[in-house]
């Protein structure tokens, strides 16, 4: 079974390549959802895609759909990828990793005159960072009809730039109905962007499932007012209240030890002025458990102290809930074919569960869907120094290989 492999080094050059897109001076890559480095990376995917005989699609919202065909052409994709969107401060693996482990595969199977029954193909997924655009995964989740395509095109950034303006702008809003597309199953490559695999000194991570998560913007009111000559038991210092809540989301976290996750990553402040009492913050908050009762008590936890806060300090909290899906698992079969892959490789893997938001979450909705993780250096990711070791990555494309070819079925040798 395991004589069919990846091109190691095609693989990670590939991936050095993309990486350039983006470059930042430390080594990471900073790729923001819609722009033009955005289009950049999509256009040179694509391109890689057509070069390896696929067809290539585009839904409405900007979703990349490359398909080689199988023999059955009736036949739903077996489909993989994941994203080339990354954060402000990303790496190289996180998202296009697994986009490029399914452009190895089909060239695998290009390069074997490997024939399969179905057709296989390779996703790109629009804004799964949401770091950009809110909500995260919004172009795998309007796929799946979690939300309308309008609500998705709707969505503004920081600056007040549309989503939908944005994806015409790079000229990736393509005319193919969103969602609706049969998928026979889906197979995502990713890092494990956390410490498990490789303190455990695991090559493959089987993900069975993944956290639910809720996503909110909090906005404090308070009131501007003179740093100087306004007293301090006259203030309404927006500022403070955000303060005493960043505070309380981490003590929440911990409360709801040890699988709960509670963040606060982006704050606004206005006026922003040093010598001025801000009148009003905007903050983000983050919370995540497995378990979807414990995410309920966490939510209500977090409003209680919004309340209690403002109340004490004088000022309006609003907490609105922006994006958010329950804990999921993953389809017992796919998640045995990528089990099968790498007991055939002899690759030292365990189950886990993911900490981080993927596209397969939603995809998972509308087909049978399974993740393979590998490690990444010291667990980090979502920052510059995020590294994976090209052993791994090789070893990830492997099972992806053969546990795509399961699902898809070889037709028989092309030569
Ligand atoms: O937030 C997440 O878990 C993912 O990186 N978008
Ligand atoms: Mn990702
Ligand atoms: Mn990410």
């Amino acid at each position: 079974m395991t004589g069919l492999r990846v091109d190691a080094s095609r693989l990670w050059d590939s991936l050095m390549d993309l990486a350039t897109l983006g470059a930042t001076a430390k080594g990471g890559v900073s790729r923001l959802a819609l722009t033009d480095l955005d289009r950049q990376a999509r256009d040179r995917v694509a391109g890689w895609l057509r070069g390896a005989g696929c067809t290539v699609e585009v839904d409405g919202v900007g979703n990349i759909f490359a398909i080689r065909p199988g023999r059955d052409a009736k036949a739903a994709v077996v489909l993989t990828g994941s994203h080339v969107d990354t954060q402000p401060s990303g790496g190289k693996f996180d998202g296009n990793y697994g986009v490029l482990a399914g452009l190895e595969v089909i060239r695998t199977l290009n390069a074997s005159g490997v024939a399969t029954e179905k057709p296989v193909g390779v996703a790109i997924w629009t804004n799964e960072e949401g770091s950009r655009f809110v909500p995260v995964m919004g172009g795998s989740g309007a796929f799946a009809g979690v939300f309308p395509v309008e609500k998705i095109l709707a969505e503004r950034d920081i600056e007040g730039v549309a989503f939908g303006d944005a994806l015409v702008a790079i000229g990736y809003k393509g005319r193919v109905p969103v969602g609706g597309r049969p998928l026979d199953a889906y197979f995502e490559a990713h890092i494990e962007q956390g410490p498990i695999l490789e303190r455990e000194t695991r090559t493959i991570g089987l993900v069975t499932g993944a956290l639910g998560l809720r996503w909110y913007d909090c906005l404090w009111t308070g009131q501007d007012a003179h740093a100087g000559p306004t007293p301090m038991p006259a203030r309404r210092d927006a500022l403070r209240g955000a303060a005493r809540l960043i505070e309380a989301v981490h003590a929440l976290a911990l409360r709801f030890s040890p699988d709960g996750r509670g963040t606060v990553g982006f704050l606004q402040v206005a006026p922003n002025s040093r010598n001025v009492i801000p009148g009003s913050v905007r903050m983000s908050v983050d919370l995540r458990h497995p378990d979807d009762a414990a995410l309920a008590a966490m939510d209500a936890e977090l409003h209680a102290a919004a309340g209690a806060i403002a109340a004490e300090l004088g000022l309006a909290c609003e907490v609105r809930q922006v994006a958010s899906f329950a804990s999921c698992r993953f389809d017992a079969g796919c998640v045995g074919l990528v089990r099968a892959a790498a007991n055939a490789f002899g690759y030292p893997h365990r189950e886990i569960v993911s900490g981080a938001g993927h596209d397969a979450i939603y995809v998972a909705r509308v087909a049978p869907a399974a993740m393979i993780f590998i490690p990444c250096k010291d667990g980090i990711s979502h920052n510059e120094l995020e590294s994976a070791r090209p052993e791994h990555v090789e070893a990830g494309a492997n099972v992806l290989l053969h546990a795509v070819l399961a699902r898809a079925g070889r037709a028989c040798a092309k030569r």
